[in-house]
């Protein structure tokens, strides 16, 4: 999926260590079908040379404000009425402090200066040492910068090139990546809070064993992300699973449905929207043995006797909030034939106005899937695509069926 296809970069690099991931942050850029203009500041060049950007963007670089190669010698004016957007990154504390003035003495502070402001948005991605980072200078300018409208990038934690450790290192640039691709996603659920389950469940026997099933979590955390770059802000329960968590994203790692249950019952409140795509595990074993259950020679098996686990989902549905129109709950069923039957009939059961129907054996564990849509309207089939995209188109079916704020549903 070319995330980013059609979308013209200007790529300008300020002076800083974090030189080496722009050369990166540059290739997955064209990777996701962006083209890249590279403007450097004579700081920029002691670190990464110009060759380099060059050869990854498969332009030539630009890095002064008097490059004749232009015919009207004015690449600060040509080159910026050409991008969808200015990305600064590595955005050094030096730049930083130039923009909030408007200095213009460089041909990329010129070019973020004279940049058509409603037309190119400018994301600067900061990078330095933490104690520059934290010095009340450095943040008052980032503060400046964001009543300017300019678009600030988190900074990274961790270990620094100078040997310190703190915050202010810049962005790898796979996640300066996902910032663009959410900077230019639609923002159809701004102001809304959702809350996704996601993953299977972990129902213990004993301290060493267990019963679970075979979800990878894949779809959940897909559509966590799509709700997080739609605008939302985002709390996304867990079972045991091994995705990464989708920036901006707040993760709550539980292991059984009793976990689950309380972890969602603790945010839920908060909530507008719940999809729920965990597959929560129907049965647990009546008891949990404390100690690991050892086979004793006799040959004898132990039995085990399994309860209900709690609903998650129908609770929810059937909560005031629900019911008030104030809380849009979606269900996922995962069947393995007559979908249709089996989605408009656990939908009314569990009492939701949306339930999403995927095959399960052609789903678990896979990196696409299959949709079929049942509201109160009818069906709807999201044909088979990648999760990620199944995801984005999900969150827009979603959006569309919100209540106007103020309508009951
Ligand atoms: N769900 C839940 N809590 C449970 C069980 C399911 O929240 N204890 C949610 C799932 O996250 C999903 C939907 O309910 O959104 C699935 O419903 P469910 O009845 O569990 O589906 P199946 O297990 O497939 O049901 P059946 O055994 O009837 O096919």
């Amino acid at each position: 999926m070319n995330e980013l296809a059609g979308k013209r970069f200007v790529l300008g690099l300020s002076g800083g260590i974090a030189c080496y991931k722009a050369a990166e942050l540059c290739r997955a850029l064209l990777k996701e079908g962006a083209s890249v203009q590279v403007v450097m500041t004579e700081a920029a060049e002691h670190f990464i040379t110009p060759v380099t950007m060059q050869a990854l963007s498969n332009r030539p670089v630009y890095g002064s404000q008097w490059d004749a190669r232009e015919p009207n010698n004015m690449p600060h004016i040509n080159l910026s009425r050409e991008a969808d957007a200015i990305v600064v990154a590595p955005a050094s504390a030096d730049f930083m402090a130039k923009l909030i003035h408007g200095r213009a003495d460089d041909l990329l502070s010129l070019m973020c200066l004279a940049r058509p402001i409603d037309a190119v948005p400018l994301i600067v991605a900061p990078a330095m040492n933490r104690e520059m980072w934290a010095n009340p200078a450095t943040q008052r300018n980032v503060a400046q910068l964001r009543a300017d409208d300019v678009h600030v990038l988190d900074v990274g934690q961790g270990d620094q090139a100078c040997g310190e450790t703190g915050d202010g290192r810049m962005l790898e640039a796979d996640e300066i990546l996902d910032d663009l691709i959410a900077f230019f996603a639609p923002k159809r659920l701004a102001g809304q809070h959702v809350l996704v389950t996601a993953g299977p469940t972990y129902e213990a026997i004993d301290p060493v064993r267990g019963i679970t099933n075979l979800s990878s979590g894949k779809m959940g955390f897909a559509i966590a992300r799509a709700a997080r770059e739609a605008g939302a802000v985002v709390t996304l329960v867990a079972g045991p699973v091994s995705q990464p968590t989708p920036r901006g994203v707040t993760r709550i790692n539980v292991k059984s449905a009793r976990d689950m249950q309380a972890a969602v019952q603790r945010c839920v409140d908060d909530a507008t929207v719940l999809v729920a795509t965990a597959a929560v595990a129907d049965w647990r074993p009546a008891t949990q043995a404390d100690q690991k259950i050892k086979k004793d020679g006799s040959g004898e098996t132990p039995e085990l006797r399994f309860i209900e686990n709690p609903d998650i989902l129908a609770m929810v549905a059937q909560s005031p909030r629900a019911r008030a129109g104030a809380l849009y709950c979606v269900g996922f069923a995962a069947e393995s034939h007559d979908l249709l039957a089996h989605a408009s009939a656990k939908r009314a059961r569990k009492g939701v106005p949306l339930l999403v129907g995927n095959i399960g054996p052609a789903t678990f564990g896979h990196d696409d899937n299959a949709l079929l849509l049942v509201d109160a309207q009818g069906a709807t089939e999201l044909p088979r695509a990648s999760k990620r995209e199944l995801a984005i188109q999900l969150i827009a079916e979603i959006a569309r069926r919100l209540p106007a704020a103020g309508t009951p549903q």
